[in-house]
């Protein structure tokens, strides 16, 4: 098969590259930064519509997977413009493009914020949509889009719903960067690794037995997995549907504290401060249906492993220099 795979040299959508090369597919990735070496780059900006018809006029896609997004929460509420150009408006090019294309199926990065603070646990895709910041609501529109492209076009998707993505490639060869990051694992193990002075815990006064907030971490290549299980959904027929992908199990934040001293035998020195504005206490996923429907199987479950890969990587990242 062939597919472009856009947002490919970002963290999970790398990881996507590299499983979808493996399993023998020709793949190009739209992304304004390059991907890894080697791999096909088509350097554009998909909101860029008259570039993606001449990308789409040269190369026949089977399907199209859509990783690229802003994804911090709280820069979302301070410039929801730049969240809505960029993950609805620069979707809808995307969309469009394909539209005038003919390519009629599409892999998209959702996120369990589509679901705002949950009224139950763990949360199944029937919940309630009702994101809480610009982030997740430009996720749930773009949701919405797809529904109406499905009914106009026959544009056939899948929305992926990660909860928390963690982890690196289990060979070593891609993880996480964000710049800055703001995500629990990197930050830790940065501060593990001495390249921060120190983790701070946003929040000890959650209604969880430790205080702190509880997530569901999931491994990036049980997410690259359940990508090319749904691919495999739309090619054979599949209707439009949304799965939630997590492992079902939660983490304090104190606990991935615990792991983390335990996987890298280093000290981790922690700061307490209030709050983080917007975070649930606790984001826990029944994904049951993307277990039934796509016989997806996580295979990184224990969370000591997710945080060995992640370590890992960071260690033999090449920072010389410390941040933050
Ligand atoms: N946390 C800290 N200190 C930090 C960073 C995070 O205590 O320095 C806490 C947060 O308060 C949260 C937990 O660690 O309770 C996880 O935080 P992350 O920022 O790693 O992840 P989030 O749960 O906030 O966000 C993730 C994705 C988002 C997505 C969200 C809901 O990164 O893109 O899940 O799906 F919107």
């Amino acid at each position: 098969m062939k597919f472009l795979v856009v947002g490919g040299a970002g963290y999970i959508g790398s990881h996507m590259v590299k499983h979808l090369i493996a399993a023998g597919h020709e793949v190009v990735v739209a992304d304004l930064v390059a991907p890894a070496p080697g791999v096909q780059w088509a350097k554009l900006d998909i909101a860029d519509e008259a570039a993606l018809d001449v990308l789409f006029g040269v190369c026949r896609f089977d399907a199209v997977f859509h990783f690229a997004s802003f994804i911090q929460v709280g820069e979302s509420v301070s410039a929801p413009g730049k969240y809505y150009q960029n993950n609805v408006a620069a979707t809808l090019s995307l969309l469009q493009a394909m539209v005038n294309a003919g390519i009629k199926h599409l892999v998209f990065s959702s996120s369990a914020a589509v679901y705002g603070n949950p009224l139950y646990i763990p949360i199944d895709e029937a919940h309630a949509k009702g994101p809480i910041n610009p982030y997740g609501l430009s996720k749930w529109m773009v949701e919405q889009i797809l529904e109406d492209f499905d009914r106009a076009y026959g544009l056939k998707s899948v929305c992926l719903r990660y909860f928390n993505a963690a982890g690196a490639d289990p060979e070593g060869q891609l993880g996480e960067r964000h710049e800055p990051e703001t995500h629990l694992i990197p930050l830790i193990l940065q501060a593990a690794a001495g390249r921060r002075e120190a983790v701070t815990v946003f929040g000890r006064d959650y209604d969880t037995p430790d205080g702190t907030c509880i997530r569901d971490y999931i491994h990036v290549a049980d997410l690259a997995t359940a990508h090319a299980l749904a691919v495999d959904y739309l090619l054979a027929g599949g209707e439009r549907t949304a799965f939630n992908l997590g492992n079902g199990h939660g983490f304090s934040v104190q606990q991935v504290i615990d792991i983390a001293r335990a996987v890298t035998g280093r000290q981790i020195h922690v700061l307490d401060a209030p709050r983080r504005a917007g975070d649930p206490p606790r984001l826990v996923a029944d994904a049951g249906k993307a277990l039934s429907v796509l016989s997806w199987r996580p295979e990184f479950v224990s969370l000591e492993q997710i945080v060995r890969h992640a370590w890992h990587w960071e260690l033999q990242y090449p920072w010389t220099t410390r941040q933050g």
